[in-house]
């Protein structure tokens, strides 16, 4: 079966759907986007990935396309025509379709919306119990981390030497020599003490949404959290680490620069929130 695109009002197979050489978003990088992941057919956390996309538009200054009701309905429908169970659904806006010229195009042009799906094989036990390895890299992106802008040169740089490395997934490090996020992920260790310790949210990071879920299913377990950096030291140091995000929901780590974390194993709390998340999420589409 052929993926289908929604390409700002059409669906298109995904061979032909294009956008226009002067879209904002292909020379200026002039916009925002969404990965909304799907699990067995269930849409996860969309709301919070949809109020985030608005606080994007917001922040940019870029008039949403359609309301958050039209999109919801746009997301169910490419959903459907792409079958799609598990994996992942793409949202992106831009500024639009104007000459090329930086300032906003004055008189403003319609948003540019694409919405496209993918499907995603989940990672089996074994995979999960091996975890990933993150290698540590210098801050090297703008100050507003916190809007999910789509102009992503220093992510792609860093993921890029990740892999280059033989590792999965890079951290930045703040000029304290503190983590402040991965390049899609962000970064969590279980401390000395046993502690869940994140780093807390302001304009330097991205404020995940599981990130938010995870602080919900932790509370819901019982087991203790901080949001407070942490640098490199402490994350050799720790008893686990792991990512969080949409489409990775949470991910043990267990190398950092080549040094194991802990046992070199998953750990029994980040494979425990992994459950919990996905059976939080499961439950929350019953109700
Ligand atoms: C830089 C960055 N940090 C964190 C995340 C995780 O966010 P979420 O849990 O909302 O997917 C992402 C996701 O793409 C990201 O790009």
């Amino acid at each position: 079966m052929s993926r289908i695109a929604y390409v700002n009002g059409h669906y298109l197979p995904h061979a032909h759907a294009s956008v226009h050489i002067e879209d904002r978003g292909y020379q200026f990088a002039d916009g925002v986007y969404e990965v909304v992941a799907l699990y067995k057919g269930i849409i996860l956390d969309e709301i919070g990935h949809l109020e985030r996309l608005e606080r994007s538009l917001n922040a940019l200054r870029i008039k949403p396309p359609v309301t958050l009701p039209v999109l919801r309905l746009l997301i169910r429908e490419i959903q459907r025509r792409n079958l799609l169970q598990t994996g992942l659904i793409y949202l992106q806006i831009t500024r639009g379709v104007a000459t090329r010229f930086h300032p906003f195009p004055d008189p403003p042009v319609p948003s540019s919306l694409i919405i496209t799906a993918k499907h995603m094989k989940l990672p089996n036990d074994a995979i999960v119990q091996k975890g990933v390895s993150v290698i540590t890299i210098p801050e090297m992106r703008w100050p507003r981390c916190d809007i999910k802008s789509i102009s992503l040169l220093p992510n792609i740089l860093a993921k890029q030497e990740a892999i280059d490395k033989g590792a999965y997934e890079s951290w930045f490090l703040d000029a304290e020599g503190f983590v402040t996020e991965g390049t899609a992920t962000n970064a969590w260790i279980v401390n000395e003490k046993g502690c869940i310790q994140t780093r807390p949210t302001n304009e330097n990071i991205l404020s995940g949404i599981t990130r938010k879920t995870i602080l919900d299913v932790a509370k819901d377990l019982g087991i203790p959290f901080v949001e407070k950096p942490f640098n490199t030291h402490d994350a050799e140091h720790a008893q686990e680490a792991f990512i969080t995000s949409a489409t990775n929901y949470v991910m043990p780590v267990t190398t950092i620069n080549k040094k194991p974390v802990g046992k070199g194993v998953a750990g029994p709390i980040s494979i425990q929130l992994r459950h919990a998340y996905l059976e939080k999420m499961v439950a929350e589409n019953a109700e």
